[in-house]
Protein backbone atom coordinates (compact mmCIF):
# COMPACT_ATOMS: atom_id res chain seq x y z
CA UNK A 1 0.00 0.00 0.00
CA UNK A 2 1.57 3.44 -0.91
CA UNK A 3 0.93 7.08 0.24
CA UNK A 4 2.97 8.27 -2.46
CA UNK A 5 0.28 8.19 -5.24
CA UNK A 6 -0.36 10.86 -7.85
CA UNK A 7 -2.45 13.97 -6.35
CA UNK A 8 -5.07 12.91 -8.73
CA UNK A 9 -6.82 10.26 -6.64
CA UNK A 10 -6.53 12.40 -3.56
CA UNK A 11 -9.98 13.72 -3.38
CA UNK A 12 -11.45 10.17 -3.99
CA UNK A 13 -9.12 8.90 -1.44
CA UNK A 14 -10.17 11.51 0.85
CA UNK A 15 -13.90 11.37 -0.05
CA UNK A 16 -13.48 7.43 0.79
CA UNK A 17 -11.56 7.74 4.32
CA UNK A 18 -8.62 5.66 2.18
CA UNK A 19 -6.21 7.31 5.16
CA UNK A 20 -3.48 4.22 5.33
CA UNK A 21 -2.68 3.94 1.38
CA UNK A 22 -3.56 2.47 -1.73
CA UNK A 23 -2.69 -0.36 -3.70
CA UNK A 24 -1.55 1.95 -6.39
CA UNK A 25 0.89 1.12 -9.57
CA UNK A 26 1.58 3.62 -11.91
CA UNK A 27 0.65 2.74 -15.32
CA UNK A 28 -1.40 -0.24 -14.00
CA UNK A 29 -4.00 1.10 -11.39
CA UNK A 30 -7.03 2.15 -13.05
CA UNK A 31 -7.41 6.15 -13.35
CA UNK A 32 -8.60 8.48 -10.59
CA UNK A 33 -11.52 9.77 -13.00
CA UNK A 34 -12.53 6.06 -14.00
CA UNK A 35 -12.78 5.17 -10.30
CA UNK A 36 -14.96 8.17 -9.88
CA UNK A 37 -17.83 6.48 -12.26
CA UNK A 38 -17.30 3.77 -10.73
CA UNK A 39 -18.19 4.98 -7.00
CA UNK A 40 -20.52 6.89 -8.61
CA UNK A 41 -22.08 3.87 -10.33
CA UNK A 42 -22.41 2.48 -6.77
CA UNK A 43 -23.87 5.42 -4.68
CA UNK A 44 -26.54 5.80 -7.71
CA UNK A 45 -27.37 2.51 -8.88
CA UNK A 46 -27.15 0.82 -5.80
CA UNK A 47 -26.14 -2.65 -7.74
CA UNK A 48 -26.57 -5.57 -5.58
CA UNK A 49 -24.01 -7.82 -7.27
CA UNK A 50 -20.87 -6.09 -9.10
CA UNK A 51 -18.45 -8.12 -11.31
CA UNK A 52 -15.01 -6.89 -12.19
CA UNK A 53 -12.49 -7.87 -14.57
CA UNK A 54 -8.86 -7.37 -12.69
CA UNK A 55 -8.31 -6.35 -9.17
CA UNK A 56 -6.42 -4.31 -7.33
CA UNK A 57 -7.36 -0.05 -6.29
CA UNK A 58 -10.76 -0.15 -8.17
CA UNK A 59 -11.82 -3.48 -5.68
CA UNK A 60 -10.92 -1.60 -3.26
CA UNK A 61 -13.03 1.65 -4.04
CA UNK A 62 -15.84 -0.72 -5.07
CA UNK A 63 -15.98 -2.54 -1.57
CA UNK A 64 -15.38 1.54 0.19
CA UNK A 65 -17.99 2.86 -2.19
CA UNK A 66 -20.69 -0.36 -1.57
CA UNK A 67 -19.79 0.08 2.51
CA UNK A 68 -20.62 3.53 1.74
CA UNK A 69 -23.72 2.76 0.34
CA UNK A 70 -24.63 0.29 2.55
CA UNK A 71 -25.15 -2.52 -0.21
CA UNK A 72 -23.58 -4.32 -2.68
CA UNK A 73 -21.03 -7.42 -3.11
CA UNK A 74 -18.12 -6.94 -5.58
CA UNK A 75 -16.84 -10.07 -7.01
CA UNK A 76 -13.34 -9.73 -9.29
CA UNK A 77 -12.24 -11.79 -11.20
CA UNK A 78 -7.74 -11.97 -10.85
CA UNK A 79 -5.76 -14.16 -13.20
CA UNK A 80 -2.41 -13.14 -11.38
CA UNK A 81 -1.78 -14.69 -7.91
CA UNK A 82 0.16 -12.03 -6.48
CA UNK A 83 -2.57 -9.66 -7.32
CA UNK A 84 -5.11 -11.68 -5.50
CA UNK A 85 -2.72 -12.11 -2.51
CA UNK A 86 -2.43 -8.29 -2.53
CA UNK A 87 -5.69 -7.03 -3.37
CA UNK A 88 -7.23 -9.10 -0.36
CA UNK A 89 -4.36 -7.64 1.80
CA UNK A 90 -5.35 -4.25 0.86
CA UNK A 91 -9.13 -5.25 1.06
CA UNK A 92 -8.21 -6.54 4.70
CA UNK A 93 -6.47 -3.65 5.88
CA UNK A 94 -9.69 -1.53 5.76
CA UNK A 95 -11.78 -4.16 7.14
CA UNK A 96 -13.39 -4.73 3.87
CA UNK A 97 -13.59 -8.74 3.13
CA UNK A 98 -16.92 -8.78 3.63
CA UNK A 99 -17.87 -5.97 0.80
CA UNK A 100 -15.60 -8.07 -2.06
CA UNK A 101 -14.46 -11.19 -3.04
CA UNK A 102 -11.24 -12.03 -4.98
CA UNK A 103 -11.49 -15.09 -7.22
CA UNK A 104 -7.95 -16.41 -8.49
CA UNK A 105 -9.56 -16.80 -12.20
CA UNK A 106 -6.44 -18.02 -14.43
CA UNK A 107 -6.42 -16.84 -18.08
CA UNK A 108 -7.53 -20.30 -19.83
CA UNK A 109 -8.02 -20.71 -23.77
CA UNK A 110 -11.65 -19.52 -24.34
CA UNK A 111 -13.18 -19.96 -27.73
CA UNK A 112 -15.88 -17.67 -28.75
CA UNK A 113 -17.54 -17.73 -32.64
CA UNK A 114 -15.06 -14.98 -34.05
CA UNK A 115 -11.88 -16.36 -32.31
CA UNK A 116 -10.16 -17.79 -29.34
CA UNK A 117 -8.85 -15.22 -26.56
CA UNK A 118 -7.45 -15.83 -23.30
CA UNK A 119 -9.89 -14.86 -20.90
CA UNK A 120 -10.74 -15.53 -17.13
CA UNK A 121 -11.92 -18.65 -15.92
CA UNK A 122 -15.40 -18.11 -14.57
CA UNK A 123 -15.75 -21.89 -12.44
CA UNK A 124 -15.38 -19.81 -8.95
CA UNK A 125 -18.29 -16.71 -9.92
CA UNK A 126 -21.32 -18.07 -8.62
CA UNK A 127 -24.56 -17.39 -10.70
CA UNK A 128 -25.62 -13.98 -10.24
CA UNK A 129 -27.01 -11.32 -12.07
CA UNK A 130 -25.35 -8.37 -11.56
CA UNK A 131 -26.25 -5.36 -11.64
CA UNK A 132 -22.42 -3.35 -12.27
CA UNK A 133 -19.75 -4.84 -14.42
CA UNK A 134 -16.10 -2.81 -14.36
CA UNK A 135 -14.21 -4.08 -17.08
CA UNK A 136 -10.24 -2.90 -16.93
CA UNK A 137 -8.38 -6.54 -17.47
CA UNK A 138 -6.94 -8.64 -18.80
CA UNK A 139 -4.28 -6.64 -19.69
CA UNK A 140 -4.03 -5.41 -23.58
CA UNK A 141 -0.30 -6.29 -24.28
CA UNK A 142 -1.95 -10.27 -24.05
CA UNK A 143 -3.79 -10.33 -27.48
CA UNK A 144 -5.90 -8.19 -29.68
CA UNK A 145 -8.87 -6.86 -28.02
CA UNK A 146 -8.11 -8.52 -25.21
CA UNK A 147 -11.51 -7.33 -23.32
CA UNK A 148 -14.07 -8.29 -26.04
CA UNK A 149 -14.72 -11.50 -24.21
CA UNK A 150 -16.57 -10.30 -21.69
CA UNK A 151 -19.76 -9.51 -22.28
CA UNK A 152 -20.39 -12.68 -24.11
CA UNK A 153 -18.52 -14.83 -21.58
CA UNK A 154 -20.61 -12.70 -18.77
CA UNK A 155 -23.52 -11.72 -20.38
CA UNK A 156 -25.82 -14.91 -18.49
CA UNK A 157 -24.92 -12.94 -15.49
CA UNK A 158 -26.03 -9.49 -16.19
CA UNK A 159 -29.35 -8.02 -14.98
CA UNK A 160 -30.90 -6.61 -17.20
CA UNK A 161 -30.21 -2.84 -17.54
CA UNK A 162 -26.47 -3.32 -15.92
CA UNK A 163 -24.37 -0.89 -15.80
CA UNK A 164 -21.21 -2.08 -18.00
CA UNK A 165 -17.78 0.40 -17.05
CA UNK A 166 -14.77 -0.20 -19.83
CA UNK A 167 -11.78 1.73 -18.89
CA UNK A 168 -9.41 3.00 -21.52
CA UNK A 169 -11.73 3.01 -24.17
CA UNK A 170 -9.15 5.66 -25.80
CA UNK A 171 -7.24 3.11 -27.14
CA UNK A 172 -8.08 0.92 -30.69
CA UNK A 173 -8.60 -1.83 -29.13
CA UNK A 174 -10.99 -0.80 -27.03
CA UNK A 175 -12.84 0.68 -29.44
CA UNK A 176 -13.03 -2.07 -31.58
CA UNK A 177 -14.58 -4.15 -28.62
CA UNK A 178 -17.17 -1.28 -28.30
CA UNK A 179 -18.37 -1.93 -31.67
CA UNK A 180 -18.52 -5.79 -31.92
CA UNK A 181 -20.38 -5.47 -28.30
CA UNK A 182 -22.68 -2.86 -30.26
CA UNK A 183 -22.85 -5.41 -33.19
CA UNK A 184 -23.70 -8.32 -31.20
CA UNK A 185 -26.09 -6.95 -29.06
CA UNK A 186 -28.91 -4.85 -30.29
CA UNK A 187 -30.10 -2.19 -27.77
CA UNK A 188 -26.75 -2.17 -26.03
CA UNK A 189 -26.63 1.30 -25.32
CA UNK A 190 -22.54 3.48 -25.31
CA UNK A 191 -22.13 6.44 -24.07
CA UNK A 192 -19.01 8.22 -23.48
CA UNK A 193 -18.01 9.26 -20.03
CA UNK A 194 -14.89 12.22 -18.80
CA UNK A 195 -12.07 10.13 -18.52
CA UNK A 196 -8.38 10.70 -19.44
CA UNK A 197 -7.87 7.34 -20.64
CA UNK A 198 -11.26 7.01 -22.28
CA UNK A 199 -14.33 5.26 -20.33
CA UNK A 200 -17.70 3.89 -22.31
CA UNK A 201 -20.79 3.52 -20.19
CA UNK A 202 -23.03 0.57 -21.64
CA UNK A 203 -26.21 -0.19 -20.70
CA UNK A 204 -27.00 -4.47 -20.58
CA UNK A 205 -30.22 -4.31 -23.18
CA UNK A 206 -33.58 -5.08 -21.27
CA UNK A 207 -35.71 -3.86 -18.30
CA UNK A 208 -33.82 -1.60 -15.54
C1 LIG B 1 -4.85 -2.72 -15.79
S1 LIG B 1 -4.52 -3.77 -14.46
C2 LIG B 1 -5.96 -3.44 -13.56
C3 LIG B 1 -5.82 -3.20 -12.15
C4 LIG B 1 -7.05 -2.85 -11.33
N1 LIG B 1 -8.30 -2.77 -12.02
C5 LIG B 1 -6.77 -1.57 -10.59
O1 LIG B 1 -7.51 -0.60 -10.73
O2 LIG B 1 -5.77 -1.54 -9.87
C6 LIG B 1 -4.94 -5.35 -15.13
C7 LIG B 1 -4.17 -6.53 -14.58
O3 LIG B 1 -2.79 -6.31 -14.73
C8 LIG B 1 -2.08 -7.08 -13.78
N2 LIG B 1 -1.12 -6.18 -13.15
C9 LIG B 1 -1.33 -5.28 -12.17
N3 LIG B 1 -0.21 -4.62 -11.87
C10 LIG B 1 0.76 -5.13 -12.67
C11 LIG B 1 2.14 -4.89 -12.83
N4 LIG B 1 2.77 -3.98 -12.09
N5 LIG B 1 2.80 -5.61 -13.76
C12 LIG B 1 2.17 -6.54 -14.50
N6 LIG B 1 0.87 -6.82 -14.38
C13 LIG B 1 0.17 -6.13 -13.50
C14 LIG B 1 -3.10 -7.66 -12.82
O4 LIG B 1 -3.28 -9.02 -13.13
C15 LIG B 1 -4.34 -6.85 -13.13
O5 LIG B 1 -5.49 -7.60 -12.93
Amino acid sequence: MRQDYPDAYRPLCERLGLDQGIPYTPNWSAGADFLEHLVEAVLAGRPAQIIECSSGLSTLILARACERAGSGMVWSLEHGAEYVAATRAALAAYGLQDWATVMHAPLRSTPLGEGTWQWYDLSRLPPMRAGLLAIDGPPGFLQPLSRYPALPMLASRLAPGCQILLDDAGREDERQAVARWRARYPGLEAQALEAERGCVRLLWPGEG
